[in-house]
């Protein structure tokens, strides 16, 4: 039920620094340590390469999950677009392991993957907010996600608590293989959820940037670097589905390759700078289509910001950004979508589950 909000969509926003704190309940043992069942950590530790399948922004989670699992396991990982793996398979390793990432556990294009690789005999892990989907049944291990019922279309919770039980996957599987991880996930996700809080207190501002940057325009650019250029593709996708404003991620660097032909007098581009690595680089772009004429909304993370930054998100473990970074796009899409009258919750075209081809 939304009670009192006006839209799931709002709600289900609201409800990430809850879920957060869920996740980490569920995935701790009696002593608090985090804890994954030992048969998937052996599969993780049996492969060498790990293969993500998924759609939307469920493919976009596993593209950060990909940066978790290199980072900490040091396994290689692959992530493909569910539709194209089919007739597009990469060369696999000798020893893959597919994860299905889905929020529904029903999406047609990531269950004939599946059925086609059990085929090939190979090992299946669903990573899924619904017990018992078809994913989960036909893989031979589940993952859940545990973020409740996500009713609106637009996915937000499933997206951060995918990227929470991948980074607790990345974490346990690195410490089963024996490499050293040197922060407190536990700590660092309670740190997280503290600050998603302070991100959904802050609505008035994401409304304002909404209504400044967005209500007349017809395109929208959203750049980063690194991993930031993944979550700014969840944010294109959460913005064009819902307000149906065109818009597109793309990494920083590649721009100038040919996109910023589009740059007109006006042109919103929400620029991310989590990335201490990149955060000159990111702004040397920014400072590329401003000239040109675009309109710059960089939203940044404290401790690498600078007078020229419309909003900046609380400090967080820099791999961990990706969950923080996505709220105020997630906010931004919602008052954008209100502001141009769409149906948030509904928007025309899509359904919640894509059961067909
Ligand atoms: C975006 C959205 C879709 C889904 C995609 C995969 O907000 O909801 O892009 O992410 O259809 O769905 P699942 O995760 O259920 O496989």
């Amino acid at each position: 039920e939304k009670g009192t909000y006006p839209h799931y969509m709002l709600k289900e926003i609201d409800e990430q620094p809850l879920v957060m704190r869920k996740i980490v309940q569920n995935y701790q043992d009696g002593e608090g340590e985090l804890e994954i069942d030992s048969d998937i950590v052996k599969a993780m530790k049996d492969a060498d390469r790990i293969y993500v399948i998924a759609a939307g922004t469920s493919y976009h989670a596993g593209l950060v999950g990909k940066q978790f699992i290199e980072k900490l396991a040091k396994i290689p990982v692959e992530v493909h677009i569910s539709s194209e793996f089919g007739y597009n398979m990469p060369l696999l390793s000798e020893k893959p392991l597919f994860i299905f990432i889905s929020q529904s556990g029903e999406t047609a294009d990531s269950r004939q993957v599946l059925v086609q690789v059990k085929e090939m005999g190979y090992k299946a892990l669903t990573i899924t907010n619904v017990p018992g989907s078809t994913l989960s049944r036909e893989a031979d291990y589940t993952l859940l996600l545990h973020a409740g019922p996500e009713i609106a279309v637009a996915s937000t919770k499933a997206y951060t608590a995918q990227l929470a039980v991948l980074a607790i996957l990345a974490e346990v599987t690195a410490r089963g293989i024996g490499h050293e991880v040197d922060f407190d996930l536990v700590q660092e996700l309670g740190i997280v959820a503290t600050a998603m809080e302070a991100l959904c207190d802050d609505k008035e501002e994401f409304e304002s940037i909404a209504r400044e940057y967005l209500t007349v325009t017809r395109n929208a650019f959203f750049i980063g670097r690194g991993i930031d250029f993944y979550v700014g593709l969840e944010g294109a996708l959460k913005l064009k589905e819902i307000s149906y404003i065109q818009a597109e991620g793309f990494a920083g660097g590649e721009l100038k390759h040919g996109t910023i032909a589009l740059i007109e007098e006006g042109t919103p581009v929400i620029a991310l700078a989590t990335q201490d690595f990149v955060n000159l680089s990111i702004r040397g772009n920014v400072k590329e289509v401003a000239a040109r004429g675009a309109n710059p909304c960089i939203i940044s993370m404290s401790g690498l910001e600078t007078d020229e930054d419309r909003f900046v998100i609380p400090e967080v473990h820099s791999l961990l950004t990706p969950l923080i970074s996505v709220i105020p796009l997630q906010l931004i899409s919602y008052y954008a979508a209100l502001h141009r009258d769409c149906d948030v919750d509904k928007p025309r075209n899509l359904a919640k589950s894509v059961t067909v081809e």
